[in-house]
Parts: structure tokens; sequence; C-alpha cells
């Protein structure tokens, strides 16, 4: 796109925001008939769809095919994801692929073009065929937001071996977690990364995680200095330079897994979710298109980590899918100062910017001067994501980020749906504030109650998504079918679960947050039975429940409560509980207090009552004190409450 510098892409009419006749003109999409063609056979409609965005090497026999739980998409077509993430931008080699802005301020920004990737790539997918990676194998990939990530992201593509990324905060711990349950053959890690001005290792945390696991070798980034000698270790760069230069892509079914990203469920144990091949390039692509507007040339900045879908579909992938360029960065979003964001906007006149309403959140209680001070006349849309955003931070982004000019789609979706799902379009909207908006053309969302029955209109009910299921979904859990249909089928049958809350607002779609245990901590997913689990490992305990507190910040924090077994409570065990989080999870799901409590509200049949935690938590009056076998309890624990608050 040509550089936008300043256009008003937004018009307010009847009190809500929509796109301005510029927005309609540069939109890769204004027609709002599109939901109509669409709704008419959603099949056909993805069917063109895949044929228009994708490179495929073979048609498919069938679009859609749907046994309950599982449906398949593009059946018998066959692709390889990285050639159209690549190869097929090869007319233009020079056009920049990806920008990488160090955190270092002596370092400077890194530009890469498609041909430098392409060409790191090859290498890389060489050298994990090499070490012996097969179509199939599983690859674990623990790194922090370097551009070696996405080389090594679309190398497993390129030969159609299975990646598994974990979080770089995420401890050892949970690292190992993952790589046994996929049986990881490789590691690809770094010496550490730099953030907040430190250099924060990584390999110490990888190394402990890769012992006694399935990991024949670990290929380290070199980073921070740290060098890696023989053994199962491998240099990254070194293995880089000698390896050959073409790497013949490895031909895929649609069908076929691309990648495992494990997320949070309602019980301690991360599910592997598994994602296929052409049905995810299908959705990566069309979100990118008519949702962030991108067209070759733009450049587009999801501040999301790779430990994440977001970082995933939208850092890495989608971009590329679409000819654009993606902007990553190292460290956080304050350091060395608070206009670290805005100055990377301005610098490399970033048209789309995604981030979450933590994020937002934050820099609103900062001073202004460090907005102002930059020139974010670039941007073209704001995008959000992670959990619901208030209507005054949606107007403060609106406004003071994207001058006021800008639509801001609030985008709902999960690790499970791989792509956006639930946005209005910025070339037709309208942007309204808290609402998320209209099913992507061509997916189905509806709002039910208890047993699967509409809601009345405007009353609130549980989200489902219908048949045809959208072509990013989930195919599975990974080796855990049970899970699986527990998770998502069992409740509503014909329709995917998605645990999260819904109401219609003048016919859109606004989410009221997760209806399952599970927090969202800063925009990570987390769930309470993980940190109880963690806390649980401590001798002393004998009983812990953790639910979400309402946080200005965060949007949720973790808060614990414990029984001990006999020892007195004191701030040294409330430390060592807090700091044993952070070694079996990471710093994310490190409770922000603990409560001692003699006793938790349980039901006859011995389930915990969260819920009258949750509620002595915001100071409200809790609710079903009479199911309790021991109601007293929750007097008590008032008690303790509000003597800490
Ligand atoms: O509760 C919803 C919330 O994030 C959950 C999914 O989390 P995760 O799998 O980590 O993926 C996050 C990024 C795609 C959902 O079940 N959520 C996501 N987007 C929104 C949201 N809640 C409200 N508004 C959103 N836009």
């Amino acid at each position: 796109m040509k550089k936008s510098k300043g256009i008003k892409y937004v018009t307010k009419k009847g009190g809500v925001f929509w796109p301005s006749d510029a927005m309609k003109e540069i939109a890769n999409m204004s027609d709002p008939k599109i939901y109509d063609k669409a709704e008419k056979n959603p099949v056909k409609f993805w069917g063109e769809l895949a044929k228009g965005g994708l490179t495929w090497e073979k048609e498919w026999d069938e679009t859609y095919e749907e046994k309950l739980p599982y449906f398949k998409w593009f059946k018998g077509g066959e692709l390889n994801f990285c050639v159209n993430c690549l190869d097929r931008y090869l007319d233009k080699p020079k056009a920049i692929a990806m920008i990488w802005v160090p955190e270092p301020t002596n370092e400077k920004p890194i530009k890469i073009t498609y041909g430098e990737l392409y060409d790191k790539v090859n290498k890389f997918a060489n050298v994990l065929k090499q070490n012996g990676i097969k179509k199939g194998d599983v690859v674990s990939i623990y790194l922090p937001m370097i551009p070696q990530a996405l080389t090594a992201m679309l190398a497993c593509t390129r030969i159609g071996a299975i990646h598994s990324v974990v979080f770089s905060a995420f401890s050892a711990d949970a690292l190992k977690a993952r790589i046994q349950d996929g049986k990881a053959k490789i590691l690809i890690t770094a010496d550490g990364y730099y953030r907040q001005g430190k250099k924060e290792p990584l390999l110490k945390k990888a190394k402990v995680a890769a012992r006694k696991t399935t990991i024949k070798k670990i290929i380290v980034v070199n980073r921070i200095g740290g060098k890696v000698r023989g053994g199962k270790f491998l240099d990254f760069d070194t293995e880089i330079e000698k390896a050959n230069s073409y790497c013949k892509p490895e031909i895929m079914k649609s069908e076929d897994t691309m990648f495992l990203l494990y997320t949070s469920g309602t019980t301690g144990k991360p599910k592997g979710i598994v994602h296929d091949t052409g049905g995810y390039a299908t959705q990566a692509y069309w979100t990118c298109k008519w949702n962030f507007d991108l067209h070759r040339g733009d450049v587009m900045w999801c501040t999301a980590d790779i430990g994440w879908i977001t970082g995933h579909t939208y850092a890495m992938y989608g971009p590329l899918l679409t000819g654009a360029t993606t902007l990553i960065y190292e460290g956080g979003p304050v350091f060395p100062n608070p206009g670290r964001w805005w100055k990377i906007i301005q610098d490399n006149e970033v048209n789309v910017f995604y981030t979450a309403p933590t994020a937002i959140r934050m820099f609103m209680g900062g001073d202004k001067k460090w907005i102002s001070k930059y020139d974010l006349s670039s941007l073209k849309i704001l995008g959000t994501v992670g959990e619901p955003i208030d209507k005054e931070s949606w107007m403060w982004y609106f406004n003071k980020i994207g001058g006021g000019r800008c639509p801001l789609i609030d985008t709902w979706w999960q690790t499970e749906t791989g792509g956006t799902l639930i946005n209005t379009l910025p070339g037709i909207g309208p942007f309204v504030p808290t609402v998320s908006g209209t099913s992507f053309p061509g997916t189905r969302h509806a709002i039910v109650n208890e047993r699967g029955g509409a809601v009345p209109k405007g009353d609130s009910g549980f989200l489902v998504q219908q048949s045809p299921f959208a072509p990013g979904m989930l195919h599975g859990i990974f080796n855990n079918h049970k899970k699986y249909v527990d998770t998502y089928w069992k409740k509503f049958k014909t329709m995917y679960d998605t645990s999260d809350g819904a109401y219609l607002q003048n016919g859109l779609i606004r989410i009221t947050g997760r209806t399952d245990d599970v927090m969202k901590v800063a925009g990570h997913r987390l769930s309470t039975a993980e940190v109880e689990n963690a806390i649980h490992d401590n001798w002393h305990v004998k009983d812990c429940a953790v639910v979400p507190m309402p946080d200005k910040i965060k949007g949720q924090v973790p808060i614990a409560f414990v029984v001990l077994k006999w020892r007195k409570s004191s701030e040294k065990l409330e430390k060592k509980l807090k700091k044993h989080v952070d070694i079996k999870i990471g710093p994310t799901a490190r409770p922000k207090r603990i409560f001692f409590v003699e006793d938790l509200p349980k039901t006859r049949s011995g389930k915990i009552m969260r819920r009258i935690l949750k509620a002595l938590l915001i100071n409200e009056k809790p609710e079903g004190l009479m199911t309790l076998v021991n109601p007293n309890s929750v007097e008590k624990i008032k008690e303790v409450v509000s003597a800490r608050s």
C-alpha cells in the first residue's frame, strides 16, 4: 500500500464509527453483501477463498467433510505452507519480509528480505533434515522474539515437520511437559535474550527441560554471546552456513498436521492443540486480507509473542502469506522508556498495529508526552485481542494511538480457532467500543442456553460455533481424543463449545469472558488448576483453590487460597509458594496474593466453590451458601481477605 500518512479512515455516524470513503476505497473487502453470499453456501465460499488465496500443488477432491467431532477441509488437496509464505513471493526478492527491532539501543533494527529469508529457511530446513527430522516429526521451539524463530518455524513447515513452540518465559518444567507430550526429537533454543536491559538466560532452562526426554539434539541461537560446545549441542548459525541452499518442499495433504500449540484448559495439564495445514493457511490468509487489510508492502506489527497463537498467526505467518512485512521486537514495551512502542511505529512506518487490552491499560496510566512525541500517522488499522476491552480503554486507544482516524477492530478468537473469528471488518464496520461484532464471513456463531437452545435476543448465554466449522479450527488434541470430545463437544454435541459467554448488542456479539476455570492474565491463558497443582506440590499444603481477581492493568490476576496441614502461615512460606509457581509454570502464573485460610467452601460432594471465593475478593455477597457443608468457612475467609486488603 502507498503510505497513507494521516488519512481519515473512519467517520462517525449514529454514535458509532464506520469506515470512511478513503477506507472503503483501499479495503480488500468493503462489500457488506459478502456476509449473505458466504452464508448461502459457506463450504463453496471457503472453497473459492482457498483457491483464490493459496497456491496448491493439487486441488482437493472434497471441500469439506464433517464426521463430528472431527471435520476436514480441502480433503485430498496438497500444498506446502512454506511455499505459500515465501516461494511465491520471490518475484520481488528484495521486498521486506520481516523487520526485527532488538532491545539494546546500540543494535540497529534488521530488515530481512523475502529473498534472504527464503535462503535461510531452505538452509535451516536442510539442517533439520541432516539431523534426522522427517515429515511428521515433532520439533520443539523455545525461542524469544528473534528472527531465527521465524526461520525455524518456516523450516519445519518446509519439510513437513510439526513444530511445537513454547513461550520463552515458561519454566523448564513447563517446557519439559510439552516436549514429553509431543515426543519432540529436536529442541531449538537460544542462549538467552535481552529484556529490560538485562540478559535473560534461556539455555539453562532448556537444558534442564531436555534431560531424560526424547530430545536428541539442541540447536542453539547465539544471541547473548554464550558458547555451545559439542555433544548434543549445535550452533544455529554455524549449521546454517554449512547447509545446502535449496531444500525441496515436502508436499503436504491439506489436513496434515502443521503444528501443535499447548494451551491451558480446566485441568492442570496443558492440551496440545492440533492445527492442520490447508485450513489454517486459508483462514490465516483471509483474515489478514480482510481484517488487517494487508497488501504487499504493508507493515503489520502484532505485539504478541510467538509462544501464543496470536504470535503464530499474526506476528509470523499471516503477514507472510499475504506478501506483507511483519515487524517483531525483542524486550518489553516500556524499556528503555515508555515511548518505545510509539517510536517503533514511527521509525518503521507501521500500518497495522495489533495488541492486547492489557497493554493499552498500562499505557493509559502513563505520561502522554511519550506518545505525542512520535508521529503515528502511518497507522491504518488498529486491533485488539485476548480479553474484553472496556469502553474507556477502547476510546483511548482509538483516539490517542489511532488519532481518531483508524478503524479499531476487537477480534475474538482462541488458540483452538487458529485465526480470528468474530470482529467487524475495517472496510465494512461498524466499530463499537466493547463489541467484537460479527462472525467472519463463512462462519457461524450463536448464543445458547445450557441445553443448546437459542437465548432470547440480548440475553447472555454460551457462545458456540455452528457447522460448517471454520477452516482454521483445531483438528483435535494431540493424542487425546477423549479430552477433545469432553472439552469441546460434550456439552452441545453438534456445536463447538467456546467456553466463552456472550450476548447480542444491536445484533453484534459482545463477549463477556470465560465460563470455565480459565484465567486471562495480561491476555495470557492459564488454568486455575495448573496453578493449584503447582501449589499442591508443597508438602505443607493441605488444600488449595486459585481464582482470578479483576485487575486494572492485567485484566485478571491469580489469587490463591491455601489451607496448611499444621504449619503456621508466614511471609516466607508465601514467597516460597510463589517462587515454586515460577519454577513450575513461569512468572505469568505467579499468584498476586496467597491467603492462608482454615478451610475452603465446599459442597457435599467435596467440590470447592470457587464462585464464592471470587465474590469475596470483589466484596460481593456470595451466593449459594446453602449448598455448602461448611458455610462457616466463608465468614472466616472474609475476615482474612479484608484484613489484608
Ligand atoms: O476468553 C476469550 C479470550 O481469550 C480466550 C482465548 O485465549 P487464547 O486461546 O489464549 O487466545 C487468545 C488470542 C486469540 C477466549 O476464549 N478472548 C480472546 N479474544 C477476545 C477475548 N475475550 C474478549 N474479547 C476478545 N476480543
